[in-house]
């Protein structure tokens, strides 16, 4: 029986884990611990409210009282917790460095005073900067780290940080760095998610210069369970680089959407670029598959038609997300950016 404190687990991917976890490990105790940004929804979590195992802790994790009382008789910490949008980066870059960087090493310190058993640290492919399109060449665990956007420098800080803790004070620490996550709970957002919910209220798709970037797209539930395999066989002090050879162009990933909504071409609005945007992104995850045997369980389009029914039955969760605050990102984000 373990108890673990998850930061983040009111966002999309923490609260995925959260579900997945106490499915798969209903005897141990999950700590929740969350700021509630604009990201972060207890509507996610509503299920668990009787839940004996599962506590909630409304805190930030750049605040080291906040931090301490909550590390209290953890065995696990799982780190989610991050301001995680690329284009919101871009727009102001200081909660990113607040909360990434100072935060994961307030955890860290924290981790280190209660000698935790374990410290996972998630982050990101983003890390790695960005692949030439026409070549072949994938990011694995000796990629050079070579970050573009604030985002992304602001994650492979943290990920330095947590690497510093295992060397000089022996944190018994694990990292990940995950391709492009899409799912139920998504923040509406991000490609997949703004995509699906801005043709459900009828409105068109913006498509970032000529639509032909590339991610590796996986389902979030193969990445929660690529960092449960990391919790119970990672070799500590490792990364594992987790993905699923999906490395699809935007507009591809846009038609199959379109498609499974039953519209048209007439829904793409192309709209000026993402400054530094980074063209190609593709994992090897041959280490994560080798060493600890995972493997993905979705295809990406039955996985595609998953999302798009979530959302489509979900619609009060995403519909009160897009309100005064999200329009007004919307409109800073995409107004004045449209090419045609
Ligand atoms: P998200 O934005 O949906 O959720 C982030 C959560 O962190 C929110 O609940 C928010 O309230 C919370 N949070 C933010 N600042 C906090 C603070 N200072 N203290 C405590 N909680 C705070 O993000 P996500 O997409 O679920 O990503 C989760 C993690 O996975 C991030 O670390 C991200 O870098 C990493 N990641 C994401 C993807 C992806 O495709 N979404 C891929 C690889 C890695
Ligand atoms: O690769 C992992 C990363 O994936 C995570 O670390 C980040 O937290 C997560 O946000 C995601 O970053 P991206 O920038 O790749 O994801 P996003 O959904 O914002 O964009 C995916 C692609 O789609 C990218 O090429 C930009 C493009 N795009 C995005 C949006 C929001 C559009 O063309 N139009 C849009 O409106």
């Amino acid at each position: 029986m373990s108890k673990l404190l998850v930061t983040g687990g009111a966002g999309f991917i923490g609260s995925n884990f959260v579900h997945y976890w106490l499915k798969i490990h209903p005897e141990d105790t999950v700590v929740n611990f969350d700021k509630l940004t604009y990201a972060g929804n207890l509507e996610n979590l509503s299920d668990l409210k009787e839940n004996p195992h599962h506590k909630f802790i409304k805190g930030d994790i750049a605040n080291s009282d906040d931090v301490k009382g909550a590390m209290e008789g953890v065995d696990i910490v799982v780190n989610f917790a991050a301001e995680s949008h690329v284009d919101r980066s871009i727009q102001d870059p200081a909660p990113f460095v607040l909360t990434n960087v100072v935060g994961t090493q307030v955890l860290l310190d924290n981790a280190k005073n209660a000698k935790v058993k374990r410290f996972h640290h998630v982050s990101t492919d983003e890390v790695f900067g960005a692949l030439k399109l026409d070549s072949k060449e994938k990011f694995n665990e000796e990629t050079k780290y070579n970050p573009n956007s604030p985002y992304a420098a602001s994650k492979a800080a943290s990920d330095h940080l947590v690497r510093a803790y295992y060397e000089t004070y022996g944190l018994p620490i694990t990292i990940t760095n995950c391709s492009n996550n899409f799912g139920p709970f998504q923040y509406p957002e991000k490609l997949i998610s703004l995509s699906i919910t801005n043709l459900l209220e009828g409105d068109k798709v913006p498509v970032y210069g000529d639509g032909l970037y590339v991610r590796d797209w996986l389902y979030v539930e193969d990445h929660c369970s690529a960092i449960d395999l990391v919790l119970q066989k990672g070799k500590i002090g490792q990364t594992y680089c987790i993905g699923v050879d999906n490395d699809i162009p935007n507009i591809k990933v846009i038609r199959l959407i379109l498609e499974a909504l039953g519209f048209g071409e007439d829904k793409i609005e192309h709209v000026t670029d993402r400054p530094g945007h980074d063209r190609r992104y593709a994992i090897d995850a041959a280490k994560i598959k080798k060493e600890l045997g995972w493997k993905p369980s979705f295809q990406f389009e039955e996985a595609i038609n998953l999302t798009v029914k979530w959302y489509k039955e979900n619609e009060k969760w995403w519909k009160s997300l897009r309100g005064k605050d999200y329009l007004e990102y919307y409109r800073k984000q995409y107004t004045q950016r449209r090419d045609q």
